[in-house]
């Protein structure tokens, strides 16, 4: 992605009231040509409403979406050149795989019908599954039906609704890489909506993190996560220690902490947990509760009730913009 490209998905303050209540409050953002942008948000801060109002099924009450330079205002749901993949998957269970993946392009009056679905299975790796009907597929097969049926139209642009959201943590994790490859390798803008912090780290040229119907931040992941706009990100993208120095608040990640010999930040170890590679103390200092992120193996040899001193790598903190909530 380069910083030059042209810009894909554009909202200017973007309003939706629902039953009085502003479901999104004024949203701006600008997705580049081909970027892997994520909106990051807790259940109901209005992702979805926003991905529907960009998608057509909802209507804006107030500015403006547009796709490739033109306002969306003035195209009907089904001009618009976008498609849209649901953590529902949304099959049609009386279709075969390779008709579901057709669907579309049948719709289009589309030629190389064959060619063309190939082509998308064979880029989610389910070349030979071309007859068997959804219900024989395991989740994770189904999604990636949903992927090849989503892209095989070649939209401008792909709206993803937390589309690994059904699936177990191990599939998940090997979806997410793929995903990435297949957007790449593309180059087809994705607009992808999870609540999982790791899933938007991991996966994104850019995240927009939301709350209550407002974008909070947009930065690459490394901007979101050390230099967060305020304590609602810096909390919501990762664990975190915000303290007080020199009259700041400062978001100290755990890992920016370590056990040393002596300090003046001393504690009683509350509690180790043990996530194999890494392991997460809790050390109460006063009334203060610090999160410390160790080495495994050196957690390891920690024990509750242990008297500790903890250093801080000040380079790493980050001072709370003045005035942030
Ligand atoms: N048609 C509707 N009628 C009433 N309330 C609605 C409607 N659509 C959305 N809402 C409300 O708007 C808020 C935002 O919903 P939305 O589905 O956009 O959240 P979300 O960020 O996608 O959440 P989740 O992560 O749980 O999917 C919620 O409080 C929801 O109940
Ligand atoms: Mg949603």
């Amino acid at each position: 992605m380069s910083s030059r490209s042209r810009l894909s998905i554009v909202a200017k303050d973007v309003v939706r009231v629902i039953d009085g209540r502003r479901i999104l409050d004024g949203v701006s953002l600008e997705i580049r040509e081909g970027e892997f942008f994520s909106l990051l948000g807790p259940s109901g801060c209005g992702k979805t409403t926003l991905l529907r109002c960009i998608a057509g099924f909802d209507r804006p009450d107030g500015g403006t979406l547009e796709l490739d330079g033109v306002d969306l205002a003035r195209v009907p749901t089904h001009r618009r050149d976008l498609n849209m993949v649901f953590q529902s998957y949304a099959l049609f269970p009386h279709l075969d795989v390779f008709e579901n993946v057709a669907f579309g392009l049948r719709l289009a009056g589309s030629s190389s019908i064959p060619e063309k679905v190939r082509e998308a299975l064979d880029l989610v790796s389910l070349a030979g599954a071309e007859r068997r009907k959804p219900a024989t597929l395991s989740g994770g097969e189904q999604q990636r039906v949903a992927l090849a049926r989503a892209i095989v139209t070649r939209p401008k642009a792909l709206l993803l609704d937390e589309p690994l959201g059904a699936l177990d943590l191990k599939l998940r994790k090997g979806l997410q890489v793929e995903l990435r490859r297949i957007q790449s390798m593309l180059g087809m803008t994705f607009l992808y909506v999870t609540h999982d912090q790791d899933e938007a780290l991991s996966m994104s040229d850019r995240i927009a993190v939301m709350d209550g119907g407002k974008v909070r931040q947009i930065g690459t992941p490394d901007a979101v996560y050390r230099r967060p706009a305020d304590e609602f990100v810096a909390r919501f993208v990762g664990a975190v220690n915000i303290v007080d120095r020199e009259g700041r608040r400062v978001v100290v990640r755990p890992e920016s902490v370590r056990l040393t010999e002596s300090s003046d930040i001393v504690g009683a170890v509350d509690s180790v947990s043990y996530f194999g590679a890494r392991s997460l103390l809790r050390v109460a200092v006063g009334d203060a509760t610090w999160l410390v992120e160790l080495p495994g193996a050196v957690g390891r040899s920690v024990h509750a009730g242990a008297r500790v001193a903890l250093a801080v790598d000040w380079n790493e903190a980050w001072p709370l913009p003045e005035g942030a909530s």
